[in-house]
């Protein structure tokens, strides 16, 4: 799906607008689309004609949009890759045809010198967040005894899946190798239907789940809706820790069906036309230009619920 820019060639300066190609994952989160309105209202705002196009969470959707990009001659590539491996050929003809590429949200497994630079979160550290405020919920809740978790992952292959999963890890087998187990985890592919179907299953095979960690909100809140469903209370019988910090997992949080949120912070857009900007002027960025996030507990729901901007 493509939406064409609306451009001509010349602002009211009289020089030229940049042009941008933008290759969108999907649409597949509430994340999502506060993360494209960012892009689109940025790019206007910073006066470029944005080529905006949306994958459909497909790699070969990414990689012809990128190559239709590259044959109008656009000024500068940015995307979000839906996963990290497969992109070396395309970005190779990028290089060739001079125009830069810039990545957005999530990274990929390429050789450095193929983009210059990337816009967006520490996922691992995400991940270890996750798992230091799980210890603050089980601790709230006066839990005793095992720790039985169920991970819902997101999309095979994408950075924040493997990187939320890892960072996760890393403090489960530093301090708590006795107590804490994941008992099952599989992708829920970042969406409310996967999330809501997965842990359906996961409540048949391991009635004994003690804990969700969703690594995003989408898939929890249709965890939720598995969970109601079996006749279990979400946020009591099971805790639920997710990533994101949507406005419905604000209020899933503000009712007490998610005890806390890692903060994943969508709105990238701004800082992406200043990097278009200076990319395009052949200015020097950082190689990550990360994003600023906090962590959330139910208690604070409702106070922060009516400023959440996304
Ligand atoms: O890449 C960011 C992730 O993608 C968000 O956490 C998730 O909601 C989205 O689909």
């Amino acid at each position: 799906k493509e939406d064409e820019g609306s451009g001509g060639d010349s602002g009211s300066g009289g020089s030229k607008k940049i042009t941008l190609g933008f290759s969108q994952v999907g649409s597949e989160s509430g994340w999502r689309s506060a993360n494209t309105d960012s892009v689109k209202s940025a790019a206007k705002e910073a006066g470029y004609n944005l080529k905006f196009s949306d994958a459909q969470q497909k790699q070969e959707n990414q990689i012809s949009a990128i190559r239709s990009y590259i044959a109008q001659k656009v000024d500068v590539i940015a995307f979000s890759p839906v996963v990290v491996t497969g992109w070396d050929a395309i970005l190779k003809e990028a290089q060739a045809a001079k125009i830069p590429v810039v990545l957005t949200d999530r990274s990929v497994e390429s050789d450095e010198s193929l983009f210059v630079t990337l816009v967006g979160s520490d996922f691992t550290d995400e991940g270890r967040r996750a798992a230091k405020i799980l210890e603050k919920v089980l601790e709230k809740a006066g839990h005793k005894g095992k720790v039985k978790i169920a991970q819902l992952e997101g999309t095979t292959g994408a950075a924040p899946a493997i990187e939320r999963a890892k960072g996760f890890k890393e403090i489960m087998d530093a301090e708590h190798k006795d107590d804490w187990e994941i008992v099952v985890s599989q992708t829920g592919d970042f969406t409310r239907a996967g999330g809501k179907q997965v842990m359906a299953a996961f409540l048949q095979s391991n009635p004994d789940i003690n804990v969700l960690y969703a690594h995003n909100d989408d898939m929890g809140l249709g965890a939720i809706q598995a969970i109601e469903a079996a006749g279990k209370k979400p946020g009591k019988d099971i805790l639920i820790v997710t990533v994101d910090g949507v406005k419905d997992g604000f209020i899933a949080m503000s009712e007490g069906k998610i005890n806390a949120i890692v903060e994943c912070n969508p709105l990238l857009g701004p800082q992406l036309m200043e990097v278009v900007q200076k990319v395009h002027d052949g200015e020097k960025v950082e190689r990550w230009i990360k994003t600023e996030e906090s962590d959330f507990m139910q208690d604070q729901a409702k106070d922060a619920l009516p400023t959440r901007k996304y």
